[in-house]
């Protein structure tokens, strides 16, 4: 059986790895987060200033780089040359938080681990150091779907955490988040991305991939995706239809 990743096959004509679009595109440092500017100024000077917060919400709809900038601050933190906010993209801890296999970040999420006993889990894994690196940084995706219980039995860590631990909770849903929670962590408000800006990255990666696609088309493209980098069907059959990467 072949241990390849769903997301990538073998290519017969190239012999190569094929990596999806949307993985091979994923921003993977602050320069190549589109927009979200106040977001990347606040963070560089954290960074800089050596000022780390250990809780962060990051907030906004689908597909406006949550996720990606949580990679991106732990690549930041973590990165042998670190804490530094151009990560270096070749020691091992740049390398597999890209690849997503990094001992010390752990991305759960909260969508299918919400319960009170999966919290109990991160919060005896909290309490220990890193394996290797600098900081131990927790994605946890979906934070709003954590259940009241479990979320009081995070808040005496995100209170008092240990010095290497860093949460960024990602949610389009931030008033779910509990106060008691939220009034701990720092807020970051992501909003849609300009289409001008979604254009130009889009006609940028068809040149790179020799695709052929006029102006007109890209301009449809970027509105379907109302300020998101990810397209989704009609709002009403959302539910049983998860977003895609636009460029899978
Ligand atoms: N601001 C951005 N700049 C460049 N690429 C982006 C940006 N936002 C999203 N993307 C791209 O869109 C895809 C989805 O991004 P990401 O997973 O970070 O979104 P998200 O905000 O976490 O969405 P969700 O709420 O669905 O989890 C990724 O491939 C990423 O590269
Ligand atoms: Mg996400
Ligand atoms: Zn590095």
């Amino acid at each position: 059986m072949s241990s390849m990743s769903p997301e990538s096959s073998t290519s017969p004509a190239a012999g190569k790895p094929y990596q999806v679009i949307a993985r091979k595109y994923r921003p993977q440092a602050f320069d190549d987060l589109l927009d979200q500017n106040h977001i990347k100024t606040t963070l560089r000077n954290a960074i800089e200033q050596r000022r780390i917060a250990h809780g962060y919400i990051f907030s906004g709809q689908r597909g406006t780089g949550k996720t990606t900038t949580a990679r991106i601050l732990a690549r930041c933190l973590n990165c042998v040359q670190g804490p530094t906010d151009h990560p270096c993209d070749v020691c091992a801890s740049c390398l597999e938080i890209t690849a997503g296999g990094s001992p010390d970040v752990i991305e759960i999420d909260a969508a299918s681990n919400r319960g009170i006993n999966e919290m109990r889990e991160l919060r005896e894994n909290v309490r220990y150091q890193p394996s290797r690196d600098r900081y131990k940084i927790f994605i946890i995706d979906e934070a709003h779907q954590i259940t009241n219980e479990a979320f009081n039995a995070l808040l005496k860590t995100i209170e008092e955490p240990p010095e290497w631990a860093v949460f960024v909770l990602c949610t389009t849903e931030s008033h779910k988040i509990p106060a008691t929670i939220a009034s701990r962590c720092q807020h970051f408000s992501f909003r849609s991305v300009d289409s001008n800006d979604l254009i130009d990255r889009m006609r940028e990666i068809c040149v790179k991939e020799g695709v052929d696609a006029d102006d007109e088309a890209l301009a449809v493209i970027a509105q379907s995706g109302e300020g998101r980098l990810l397209w989704q069907p009609p709002r009403r059959r959302f539910r049983s239809n998860p977003p895609r990467g636009l460029w899978n």
